[in-house]
């Protein structure tokens, strides 16, 4: 949409082509509400604030015209909101079935002098600048891979279907505990030289549907290469907006006191 005075480095992939289900809105995630603009268009706020990108690649629901043009219409007000050369370039990709295609179809439209990637889920649309730098300053200093994450509250346990008699008094039995200082929940946006991206999401073009579903984060793909992922601190209000109590909840971090993206998590 733009043609940028420079070629980028860093790309950021927004994925935005989620049915998003889960919310019960029926319409794609993307486009729900939230404080008055949609979830895409905060998304891209957050991701254009941050300053890491020369092009910002956002995979949307294949043929949805109006995210199509929500694109284009942020595309035009970063151009009018100030030095129009320094604007990232927007590019807008039809998603696929899985956001691992998402990703791919995404990677596929990334300017040839690009070298280093941030994917960004569109759903953690309120995720604070320092995150975004916190991540490329770790690609900097030579990390091939990094993600931010959070020390995990809850006890998390393993469990099994439960089967024979037992099956009628619950219907699942604990197999184990995890130690918990051990565990982190994984946030976006998660940073990769293109290069170890490319390959992780060449290694992943095999899997079956099944195993396909199974890659909730491009990290997954990375740690199977071998490669080392790093991990930098997230930040509470990257809160992923899945249930109906998330969509509540980034209200009111928009609405309340904290200051919506600006507060340190
Ligand atoms: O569904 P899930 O929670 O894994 O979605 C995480 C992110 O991946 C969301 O921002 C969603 O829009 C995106 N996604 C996508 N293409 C898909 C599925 C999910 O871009 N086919």
């Amino acid at each position: 949409m733009t043609t940028p005075s420079a070629a980028p480095v860093t790309a950021v992939i927004l994925v935005a082509a989620g049915s998003g289900q889960r919310l019960g809105y029926g319409m794609p995630k993307a486009k729900v509400p939230l404080g008055g603009d949609s979830i895409l268009i905060h998304a891209l706020r957050g991701v254009a604030a941050a300053g890491v990108a020369r092009q910002i690649c956002v995979a949307l629901p294949p043929g949805d015209r109006d995210l199509a043009a929500q694109c284009e219409a942020f595309a035009e007000e970063l151009q009018r909101g100030g030095d129009a050369s320094e604007a990232p370039e927007i590019t807008a990709v039809d998603g696929g079935a899985s956001r691992a295609d998402s990703v791919r179809a995404a990677l596929a439209a990334l300017h040839p002098d690009t070298r280093s990637v941030l994917v960004h889920d569109a759903a953690r649309a309120l995720a604070p600048e320092a995150v975004f730098h916190r991540v490329a300053e770790a690609l900097a200093a030579g990390a091939l891979a990094v993600i931010p994450v959070l020390p995990v509250v809850d006890t998390v346990k393993t469990v099994a279907r439960t089967t024979g008699p037992d099956a009628d008094i619950a219907p699942e039995l604990v197999t184990g505990t995890a130690p918990r200082e051990a565990l982190r929940a994984v946030q976006t946006p998660q940073g990769f030289s293109l290069d170890t991206l490319r390959r992780a999401h060449e290694s992943a073009e095999g899997l079956d549907e099944a195993q396909a579903a199974a890659v909730t984060d491009d990290a997954m793909l990375v740690e199977l290469l071998g490669v080392p992922v790093h991990a930098v601190r997230g930040a509470s209000q990257s809160l992923k907006i899945t249930t109906p109590l998330d969509l509540i909840l980034a209200e009111g971090l928009l609405e309340g006191p904290l200051g919506a993206r600006w507060v340190e998590g």
